[in-house]
């Protein structure tokens, strides 16, 4: 991997979709290196699965849609770099590769399924080529879409006709997906048709996705939020201006559990008791109808350097041990309202699951 330019891409669509973090040049992929927000914006370029699959693992791209864009995106690259003769080999290894960079948010194995089924539909390398990367475009392209049609039907189920505050935990924004963001795209639409009063971000401990990233992406694109501890969550719901807790997903079981960053739980079950709404914000590709329920998802644990320091500062004892799982399940009762980009399942169970994903 190769670092690139010092300063981000911003396109300027009628809509500001938010900070770019992933961008296909044809023959590389550039990363926004996420470890190093919000002091310093580096690019790294990678030109292989490998890379591809590294970054992921160490967080260089986060959260669950830009994870599943990488991955296909990966995939291209390993076809750019197969043999004529053991292509297909070649690419299936690069799959495995980066299957096995993170457990967690299916949207990595829903893109490597859908990449996988269009190499089987490819009779030359050359056709893998173009094909792939056509497919990894439109999954990018796809995302971005879903994350607007979502922010449309999130609006529909939000019925408060003044301007409230939410609370929202890790980070969903433009940096975690294909641009605008699952639960920050509805975020950004309460601001953008004047309903938003402020957005509460949870720090999100340990990896701090909510100060590094949220806070940074919320005031690059002046929509007022205030940054808090994660301790604080149930203080500021006693408070009453926080009408919705919004947050993304890593993965959905057929049953509505919803798996997501560690600590969503703890403010579902806050949200019940002080009468806060709690909204599921995900696309379709984080469906798992496969999982009866949250129960057999993997839930990825990380180091515990993670949590006995940040970045290099220590601030534990250097050997104590750790408990670092990264994603929590929030069992289906205590959700409101999941939307995806084919519309809202109120008080989610199987049945409403199923009618809208079987
Ligand atoms: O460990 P991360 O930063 O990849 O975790 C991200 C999350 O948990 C997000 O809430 C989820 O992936 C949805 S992102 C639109």
């Amino acid at each position: 991997m190769s670092e690139t330019s010092q300063t981000t891409d911003q396109t300027k669509p009628e809509r500001p979709l938010g900070t770019v973090a992933i961008r296909w040049r044809g023959d590389r992929l550039e990363l926004l290196d996420q470890r190093l927000l919000p002091g310093e914006e580096r690019w790294l370029a990678l030109d292989t699965a490998t890379g591809v699959a590294d970054s992921i693992r160490d967080m260089v791209v986060r959260g669950a849609p830009a994870i599943g864009i990488s991955a296909a995106y990966g995939v291209v690259l390993a076809a750019l770099k197969a043999s004529e003769v053991s292509w297909r080999e070649d690419l299936d290894g690069a799959i495995a590769e980066l299957a096995d960079s993170r457990p967690t948010a299916v949207n990595l194995f829903w893109a490597l399924n859908r990449m996988q089924q269009v190499l089987g539909e490819c009779g030359s390398l050359e056709q893998a080529r173009q094909q792939l990367a056509a497919a990894a475009e439109q999954i990018h392209a796809e995302d971005l879409a879903a994350n607007l049609a979502m922010a449309d039907h999130a609006m529909s189920v939000m019925d408060e006709d003044q301007p409230f505050s939410v609370l929202t935990h890790c980070n969903t924004g433009a940096l975690a997906t294909g641009g605008y963001g699952t639960a920050l795209g509805v975020i950004r639409r309460l601001h953008e048709t004047g309903r938003l009063q402020r957005v509460y971000a949870d720090e999100t401990r340990p990896w701090l996705q909510g100060s590094r990233l949220t806070a940074w992406e919320l005031e690059r694109d002046n929509i007022p939020v205030t940054l808090n501890a994660d301790g604080a969550a149930a203080w500021i719901m006693a408070g009453g201006d926080v009408k919705w807790v919004i947050v993304g997903a890593d993965r959905i079981t057929a049953n509505g559990d919803v798996a997501n960053k560690i600590g969503t739980y703890s403010l579902a079950v806050l949200a019940r008791h002080h009468g806060v709404r709690f909204m599921v914000v995900a696309p379709s590709s984080t469906v798992d109808m496969a999982l009866a329920s949250g129960e057999a998802i993997p839930i990825e644990e990380r180091e515990g350097t993670e949590v006995r320091q940040v970045r290099s500062e220590v601030l534990a004892p250097e050997k104590v041990a750790v408990f670092n799982p990264v994603f929590d399940v929030t069992p289906a009762s205590l959700i409101d309202v999941i939307v995806t980009e084919r519309g809202a399942i109120a008080q989610p169970d199987p049945a409403a699951m199923l009618r809208m994903f079987g």
